[in-house]
């Protein structure tokens, strides 16, 4: 399990806050988010194992990954269930322009001059995606029309927490500390801007109707 950084040395949660709104708009087509959701997890988990495959050597990281990659799947499952329950299936998955924008702003930033900087960058961003995953969850959990689900979404908001956390501890395992948070700030931003730029719909990381 991972361990927990003390409190001073997390980093800022990113910089938009999601209204109770957002979770109560969504509510509205259950069956089109948890498939978005489910699809969210499948993507959390292959990117885990991508990370894996391309980094096997790097010191603690097989190890911590592993059962990140277990658990991703794991939700997947309860997911899945849910959808069962309901008498749903599956939908296909769509382009999701708010992870794809997040590496685009990447390679639009002046680059890490570090070894292996482009590295960085991907281990950001994974912290990011749980991060404001974490955050959907929150909001979803506290949502009146999502009752049924509150367990199931406080749950895997103690998860997604713990996964940000690890991708944090990564990258300050790997690149100088003062590197990790110079970058972490400049894609916290660019993630706030794309957040905002989303169109609403029942998604996990989708815009805010009214904004
Ligand atoms: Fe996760």
């Amino acid at each position: 399990m991972t361990q927990a950084l003390p409190e001073s040395d997390q980093f800022k949660r990113q910089l938009s806050q999601t209204p109770a709104s957002w979770a109560t708009e969504s509510a509205r087509d259950l069956m089109a988010l948890l498939s978005d959701h489910a699809h969210c997890e499948l993507k959390a988990g292959a990117n885990a194992m991508t990370m894996l495959k391309r980094n096997p050597n790097r010191p603690g990281f097989a190890l911590r990954l592993a059962p990140l990659i277990k658990e991703e799947c794991d939700h997947l499952h309860r997911v899945l269930r849910e959808i069962e329950m309901r008498g749903g299936v599956l939908a296909q998955d769509a382009p999701n322009p708010w992870a794809e924008g997040l590496h685009a702003a990447a390679r639009k930033l002046p680059p890490v001059r570090l070894p292996h900087g482009g590295f960085l960058d991907v281990l950001l961003i994974s912290a990011l995606i749980e991060m404001r995953s974490h955050e959907r969850f929150e909001r979803l959990a506290e949502c009146a029309a999502m009752r049924d689900l509150e367990s199931l979404y406080r749950n895997l908001c103690e998860a997604e927490a713990r996964h940000g956390l690890l991708f944090q501890e990564l990258a300050r395992e790997t690149f100088p500390a003062a590197a990790v948070e110079e970058r972490f700030a400049l894609l916290a931003e660019q993630e706030a801007v794309l957040m905002e730029r989303l169109p609403p719909g029942p998604r996990i990381h989708s815009g805010v109707a009214g904004l």
